[in-house]
């Protein structure tokens, strides 16, 4: 049995039509000032006629590349996902048939923003399990498709993406990669964050949620870095969930982070992409090689439901 698995590479999609704050001001009660103030967001990107899994096969298929794997070798596919119009097939099932995937273990997960630390969870538990070798591990959404468009108190946060990994099995002898999860949820709290019922679009109190991540999070963000046996102090990185740059800093506050670590902050140019968030600002510090391979790197995401997960990683 391996002693776990790692992340072998990384790849993000964001469709070409970019929003400005001063685009939504043209048509919304708001402004460039209030939106970067208060969330931190410039800009995010809108699809236009890409969907979920067109997102989420672009974004694995530069994965797939750079981890010198082909499709043969991947036998678990998992699309974390809040935001796919269609039920079945499932996302993972589509992306494994354009990718080529011949007969991989294929599975839909929905814990919104959190999404992407609990399908590397999972993947990883498989392979520890024995029962998978390589994965495609994927964080894919359109939220443009539910969001209320009227509505300026959600409008100005979202956007769509797509971040993938593959994640395959230490090789023996070897350490793992992935660190232990945390994984958990305030359910009491659910209905802060909504996208229920037919053609739904999301609702959030916005004020319960921020206070929620402002004050539960960093120490569960610092008991994942004690479970994976790495002082946040001996961290290279910290990508947490891209929701407010002031929950961003509140969290690294707590943690003590120092100024070389590096705290992803992609929300400025992406907005808020949920499940993609994570994965998306991960292949972006690897793509722009700010991380040195080995590195190890603290994942947090959090978000709907109201769920959280994290975990140490070493960058690949
Ligand atoms: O990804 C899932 C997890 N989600 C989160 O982590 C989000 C957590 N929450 C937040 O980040 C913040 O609560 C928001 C960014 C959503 C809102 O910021 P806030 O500082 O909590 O603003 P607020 O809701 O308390 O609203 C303050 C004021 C209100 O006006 P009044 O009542 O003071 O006159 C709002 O109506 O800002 C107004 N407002 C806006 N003004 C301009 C709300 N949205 C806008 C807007 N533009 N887009």
């Amino acid at each position: 049995m391996t002693a776990g698995s790692r992340i072998v590479a990384m790849g993000h999609y964001q469709p070409s039509r970019v929003v400005t704050n001063d685009d939504l001001a043209s048509t919304l009660d708001t402004n460039d000032a209030w939106i970067r103030d208060r969330v931190g967001i410039a800009e995010r990107r809108v699809a236009d006629t890409e969907s979920v899994a067109d997102m989420a096969t672009y974004a694995a298929e530069k994965a797939l590349a750079a981890s010198g794997l082909t499709a043969a070798d991947i036998d678990q596919v998992v699309v974390a996902t809040c935001s796919a119009i269609d039920r079945c097939p499932n996302v993972a099932a589509r992306v494994s048939a354009r990718l080529g995937i011949v007969a991989p273990a294929a599975y839909d997960l929905n814990t919104a923003c959190s999404g992407f630390g609990y399908a590397l969870a999972t993947a990883d538990h498989a392979i520890r399990a024995g029962a998978s070798r390589h994965a495609l591990v994927i964080g894919a959404e359109k939220l443009s498709d539910v969001v209320d468009w009227s509505d300026r108190t959600t409008a100005v946060l979202f956007g769509d993406a797509a971040g993938a990994a593959v994640v395959s099995a230490v090789p023996d002898g070897e350490e793992a990669g992935i660190g232990p999860v945390l994984w958990g949820s305030a359910p009491d709290k659910g209905d802060a964050l909504k996208i229920e019922g037919w053609q739904p679009y999301i609702k959030q109190e916005g004020q319960t949620v921020f206070r929620w991540a402002t004050t539960a999070l960093a120490p569960f963000a610092i008991e994942v870095c004690k479970r994976a046996g790495v002082d946040p102090s001996e961290l290279a990185a910290f990508v947490p969930h891209q929701a407010n740059t002031r929950i961003i800093d509140g969290i690294v506050k707590r943690l003590g982070l120092g100024p070389d670590v590096i705290v992803a902050k992609d929300l400025v140019e992406s907005g808020n992409t949920s499940a993609a968030s994570v994965p998306l600002a991960l292949s972006k510090l690897i793509e722009r090689r700010e991380v040195p391979s080995g590195a190890p790197v603290l994942l947090f995401g959090f978000g709907g439901g109201l769920t959280y997960a994290g975990q140490v990683v070493r960058c690949p």
